[in-house]
C-alpha cells in the first residue's frame, strides 16, 4: 500500500501554558497569506499587518480576522463601523514590515485611497475586501472581528505568503517522483526550457527532495540542517553575522536556534556566539555522510567531467554576484 503520510520524528511537543514560545512557533508552521487591515474612525487612520484573516461564508459574504487587544490601533478598530482587508502581493514585504510595527503615522509614505467607511485601500495589493463590521467575538487576548464584504477588488499579482516565521512566495509543487512526465516536458523546446533559471529550479527540486530523505532520517528540518552547517563552517559566530549565509529572516533563524538548543545540538555562548555541541557535530557529520551518498546516487550516470563543468558554471555565477 502506498504510504500517504510518512512518519517523522517529533521536533517539539508540550502544553501551550508551559511553553508559550514553542506553542507560537508551532502555530507559525501553518502557512497563510499576509494582509494589512485598515480602518478609520473620527479622522484617525489605522492599519496593522495581520495573517489571522480567513474566509468564513459565501452567502452572506463573511470574512474574519483577530486583533490583539494591546495593539495601539485596537481602540480604533473596535470603534470603526468598517474595515478593509488589503491582501499583500509578493512585492509588498516592506509594506508588511511597515504595518507590522507600532507607532508613527503609518500612512505618511504609503500610497492609498479611501474605501468604504473611510478605511484606507493600499495601492499594489493582490486584492482587497471592504467590510462592514458584522459582529465581534471574544478571543482571549485577541478580539475576533467578523466582516460582511461590501466590495472586493482583485489585481493581477502573485501572493505574499508567510509560513514558519518567514515570508515566501507561491510556486507550483513539482513532484520529483513524477520523473517520466517531467523528463518528457523538459525535452520540449520553447520559452519554458530556454532559461537557465528554470532548469536550475527544477534540478534543485529534484536534488532537494532527494536530500530530504537524509534529513528525515536524522530527524532534522531543512532550516535546522542549514543552520547547523553554517555554525559548523563559522563556529562561534553570532546569529546576526550568519544571516546572510542562511537566506532566512531573523525571526525564523531565532526560532531554529531555539529548536536546536532544545534538541541539545547547539549551544549559545555568553556573548551570543553559536557552537555545535558534541552531539550536534555527530548529527551533522551523519547528515553529511547521508547527503554525500544521496547526491552521488542522484548524479550517477553523469560523467565526472560533466559534473565538474556544471560546478564551474555555477561557481562562476555565484562568484560574479559576490564581487559585483
Ligand atoms: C506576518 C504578521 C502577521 C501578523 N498578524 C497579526 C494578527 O493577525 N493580529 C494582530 O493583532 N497582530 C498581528 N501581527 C502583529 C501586528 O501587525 C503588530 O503588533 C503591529 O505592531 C500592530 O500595530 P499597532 O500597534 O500600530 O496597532 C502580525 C504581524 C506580522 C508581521
Amino acid at each position: 500500500m502506498q504510504q500517504l503520510s510518512p512518519t517523522v520524528a517529533i521536533t517539539n511537543t508540550g502544553d501551550p501554558k508551559d511553553d508559550p514560545a514553542a506553542f507560537r512557533r508551532c502555530l507559525g508552521q501553518f502557512g497563510t497569506g499576509v494582509t494589512v487591515i485598515t480602518a478609520a474612525h473620527c479622522g484617525e487612520l489605522v492599519g496593522m499587518t495581520a495573517n489571522s484573516f480567513s474566509s468564513v461564508s459565501l452567502d452572506p459574504p463573511l470574512v474574519l480576522w483577530s486583533a490583539k487587544r494591546t495593539s495601539q490601533s485596537f481602540p480604533t478598530f473596535k470603534a470603526a463601523t468598517h474595515f478593509a482587508v488589503n491582501v499583500l502581493s509578493s512585492e509588498q514585504i516592506a509594506l508588511s514590515n511597515h504595518f507590522g510595527r507600532s507607532g508613527g503615522d503609518k500612512f505618511k509614505d504609503v500610497s492609498w485611497k479611501h474605501g468604504i467607511g473611510g478605511a484606507p485601500l493600499l495601492d499594489g495589493t493582490l486584492c482587497s475586501f471592504e467590510c462592514r463590521k458584522a459582529a465581534e467575538y471574544p478571543g482571549g487576548d485577541h478580539l475576533i472581528l467578523l466582516g460582511e464584504v461590501e466590495r472586493f477588488v482583485r489585481h493581477d499579482h502573485s501572493p505574499l505568503l508567510f509560513a514558519q516565521g518567514r515570508y515566501c512566495t507561491a510556486t507550483d509543487f513539482v513532484d520529483p517522483t513524477d520523473r517520466p512526465k517531467a523528463t518528457g516536458q523538459l525535452q520540449a523546446r520553447g520559452p519554458m526550457n530556454e532559461f537557465m533559471t528554470a532548469l536550475m529550479y527544477r534540478a534543485h527540486g529534484v536534488l532537494s527532495a532527494a536530500l530530504d530523505e537524509g534529513r528525515q532520517a536524522e530527524g532534522l528540518s531543512v532550516l535546522q540542517s542549514r543552520l547547523m552547517a553554517a555554525i559548523e563552517t563559522l563556529p562561534g559566530s553570532r546569529l546576526d553575522s550568519l544571516l546572510p549565509e542562511l537566506f532566512l529572516g531573523l525571526n525564523a533563524a531565532e526560532n531554529t536556534v531555539d529548536e536546536l538548543v532544545q534538541m541539545g545540538l547547539v549551544q549559545v555562548g555568553p556573548g551570543g556566539g553559536l557552537n555545535l555541541t558534541e552531539r550536534g557535530r555527530d548529527r551533522n557529520h551523519a547528515l553529511h555522510e547521508r547527503a554525500r551518498a544521496i547526491e552521488a546516487r542522484e548524479l550517477s550516470g553523469i560523467s565526472p567531467r560533466e559534473i565538474a563543468n556544471c560546478r564551474n558554471v555555477l561557481n562562476k555565477l555565484v562568484e560574479r554576484a559576490a564581487t559585483a
